[in-house]
């Protein structure tokens, strides 16, 4: 049957180097093989080990100075926000109000919102992202295309349908009712449908009734496996917005505590002014913050303090947060996850970030037993990385010594032009 080894270097995350120690914490063959059979990673190792073991006439495809990764993991994306991706000139607020709205509308038309969603998955493969997590707009249809789509290239996603019943313009504004309603379909068509899963995702509290939260809950409580996707605390004025909205709530975690929507499953963008005892609720209820640096900095949102939350046992992935991050690349986006971890005199370590990108990406949207590496018996989503790309790149290569320089220069100078394949479930569905 269909097995095929690779063979080129291969690096791969072993656990968060923070818990277990810089040398545990990953594994990097310089001439390595990987086997693949049924779509699932069913060898790995060096070469000269693996090959010993290789079933005959298995097929092997030879990557000359390339790198084998698994595949990128982004934990906060909005694929409706593709083609408003750098618009100028506003933070969070009136960037929703001037730009994200309107062209949320278009999205109650499935003809666009199928083109977007086809284009968005594609520019993931480009970039070497295998899973996201992802949301669709408040049309039901957003999120059927979106899924239809993933389906076709049976890329592991998680995605929902924005439940907001206020505080928008009409024409984005569900109710409580149809907003669970549509929730509920598409939980019922999609979830763990090939390899989809469903996130319930109220957009945030100010857009919410205390009725659509509500709501929000009981899905999350019919449905003990599906996740939960929203936003908290990422610019000052919305938090006061929120306090406002809430009087009754001693903050904005509060607000979605309230609801019973805090937990393992569930995962909240930027948080990035949280209070000491909301991350501590955080830990305590194992919830989950998506780092979003580029949408942070482009916002003029704030700096996520990563060693401080990651000290409350909360677990962290990265996110894009495209179309208010400026960027599809993860590499982009652990290169400024590392210039807001200076600002504040913290470093991220090149196998830190690799971990939060791949494995840690898998832990925080609880997926480790299936992607996240290329242990055996996972998922083969994985990329092949060219870290002699560009002629800076390449000079600068060719100037470093080890292995962890040279994934530093890669992370710094690299995006998708350093992607030359991207593979899902053991297929190649990308190549530069
Ligand atoms: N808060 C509520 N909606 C959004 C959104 O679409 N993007 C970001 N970055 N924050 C939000
Ligand atoms: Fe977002």
């Amino acid at each position: 049957t269909a097995i095929t080894a690779y063979r080129a270097a291969i690096l791969h995350s072993l656990g968060d180097p923070t818990q277990v120690g810089l040398e545990d914490s990953y594994a990097y063959y310089e001439d390595g093989l990987l086997v693949v059979s049924e779509g699932l990673i069913a060898d790995i190792g060096p070469a000269e080990q693996v090959l010993a073991r290789l079933p005959a006439a298995t097929p092997i495809i030879e990557f000359k100075d390339k790198l084998i990764s698994a595949g990128f993991i982004d934990t906060h994306i909005h694929y409706p926000q593709t083609e408003m991706i750098a618009s100028y000139g506003e933070q969070l607020l009136d960037w929703l109000n001037n730009y994200t709205f309107p062209e949320e509308g278009k999205f109650a038309d499935p003809a666009h919102a199928a083109r977007v969603a086809s284009f968005f998955l594609d520019e993931l493969l480009r970039n070497g992202t295998t899973t996201a997590m992802v949301f669709g707009t408040v049309h039901k249809a957003s999120v059927e295309a979106f899924f239809t789509e993933s389906d076709k290239r049976n890329m592991r996603m998680i995605a929902g349908k924005v439940m907001m019943d206020r505080n928008g313009p009409d024409y984005l504004l569900d109710t409580p009712e149809s907003g669970y309603a549509d929730s509920k379909a598409l939980i019922e068509r999609w979830h763990k449908q090939g390899r989809q899963l469903y996130a319930v995702t109220p957009r945030f509290a100010p857009t919410s009734t205390e009725a659509q939260l509500a709501m929000a809950g009981r899905l999350l409580a019919e449905y003990d496996d599906v996740y939960l996707q929203t936003h908290l605390s990422e610019n000052k004025q919305e938090i006061e917005w929120v306090k406002s909205l809430f009087p009754e709530r001693s903050g904005y975690l509060d607000v979605y505590d309230h609801f019973n929507l805090l937990g393992e499953r569930s995962v909240f963008a930027h948080a990035v002014h949280l209070e000491q005892e909301e991350c501590e609720r955080m830990g305590e209820t194992d919830s989950v913050i998506s780092f979003c640096p580029t949408s942070n900095l482009f916002l003029g949102s704030g700096l996520l303090d990563l060693p401080k939350v990651e000290s409350h046992g909360i677990r962290v992935g990265l996110g894009t947060d495209v179309g208010g991050g400026t960027s599809f690349s993860m590499l982009r986006t652990i290169a400024e996850a590392y210039k807001i971890q200076q600002l504040q005199e913290h470093k991220l370590h090149p196998i830190k970030a690799l971990y939060l990108a791949t494995l840690g990406g898998a832990r925080s949207l609880s997926l480790d037993d299936k992607i996240g590496n290329l242990s055996i018996g996972k998922e083969a989503d994985f990329l092949v990385l060219d870290l002699h790309a560009t002629p800076l790149m390449d000079a600068r290569i060719n100037n470093s010594q080890h292995l962890f320089e040279r994934l530093f220069v890669l992370m710094m100078l690299g995006d998708d032009r350093a992607v030359s394949e991207t593979y899902i479930y053991g297929k190649r569905q990308y190549q530069k």
